[in-house]
C-alpha cells in the first residue's frame, strides 16, 4: 500500500518525502486554509515540486461547468496534479468530462459503494472513501474500503482506492489488509507508524551491550 500525506503543510511534506515513504499528497480546502492566507496556486506548485507522485488539488465550484473550468486551470500548475472532485451529481458529470480528456480525477467525499461505482464508471483515477468521518457517525468506515476494493477488483477496474480520513495507525493497518492501493494519512500518523516501545528497548539494550563488551570500538575509521 502506498502512503500519501493528507496535508498542505510544506514542512511535513518535505519530511515525509525525505523519509522515502511518501509518494503523494492529498489536500482539501480545509487543509489549505490551515496554512494561512496564501495564494492557492503558489502553495500547490510548491507542494508539487516536493512530491514525486500525485498531488490531489480540490476544485471549489459546486457546478460541473465550474469544476471543469477550474480543473483545466489547476492541471496547468504542475505535471503531477490530480483534480479532486466531490462525489456529487455535478461532480460525477465533471469527472466523466475530465476523464475523457485524460485529466486524472480523485473522487473525494465518498461515503457509499454506490458513489464509488459511479465514480469508477465515470473514469475516476482514484476514489477516496472517508473512513474516519463514517466512524464518527457510528458506521464502519473500513467496511466501505473493503467493499470498494472488492468491487473494483471483481470487475477489473483500474480505479485505485485512497483510504482517506485516516485518524490513527489502526486505520492504516486495516486499510492495508483491506487491499487499499493508497492510504492518505496525517503527518502525526506517519510518525506514529514507526514507533514501537520494543524497538526503543532493543536499541538501548544493543547499545549498552556493545559498550560493555566492545567499549568505544566503532565501525567508521577514526579521523
Ligand atoms: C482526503 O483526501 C481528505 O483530505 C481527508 O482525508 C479528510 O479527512 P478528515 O476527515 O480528517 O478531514
Amino acid at each position: 500500500m502506498h502512503l500519501f500525506l493528507d496535508t498542505a503543510n510544506l514542512t511535513h511534506i518535505r519530511h515525509g518525502v525525505e523519509l522515502g515513504v511518501v509518494t503523494g499528497v492529498t489536500t482539501n480546502p480545509s487543509l489549505v486554509s490551515k496554512e494561512g492566507k496564501r495564494e492557492y496556486k503558489a502553495l500547490v506548485k510548491e507542494i508539487c515540486a516536493l512530491v514525486p507522485g500525485p498531488v490531489s488539488t480540490e476544485v471549489l465550484s459546486l457546478e460541473s461547468s465550474g469544476m471543469v473550468a477550474e480543473a483545466h486551470e489547476i492541471v496547468t500548475w504542475a505535471e503531477n496534479i490530480t483534480v479532486k472532485i466531490p462525489a456529487t451529481l455535478e461532480g460525477l458529470r465533471a469527472t466523466a468530462i475530465l476523464a475523457k480528456e485524460n485529466v486524472p480525477v480523485n473522487m473525494t467525499l465518498c461515503f457509499s459503494l454506490n458513489q464509488a461505482i459511479l465514480g469508477a464508471e465515470a473514469g475516476a483515477t482514484f476514489i477516496s472513501p472517508f473512513v474516519g468521518r463514517l466512524d464518527d457517525v457510528g458506521e464502519d468506515g473500513m467496511k466501505l474500503v473493503i467493499d470498494i476494493v472488492d468491487y473494483l477488483s471483481y470487475y477489473g477496474c483500474s480505479t485505485q482506492v485512497i483510504a482517506a480520513s485516516i485518524r490513527h495507525t489502526a486505520h492504516c493497518l486495516s486499510a492495508a489488509k483491506a487491499g487499499a492501493h493508497i492510504a492518505t494519512i496525517p503527518y502525526v500518523v506517519l510518525l506514529q507508524m514507526i514507533e514501537h516501545p520494543l524497538t526503543d528497548t532493543g536499541v538501548r539494550r544493543f547499545t549498552d551491550d556493545w559498550q560493555k563488551g566492545m567499549g568505544d570500538a566503532c565501525i567508521l575509521p577514526r579521523k
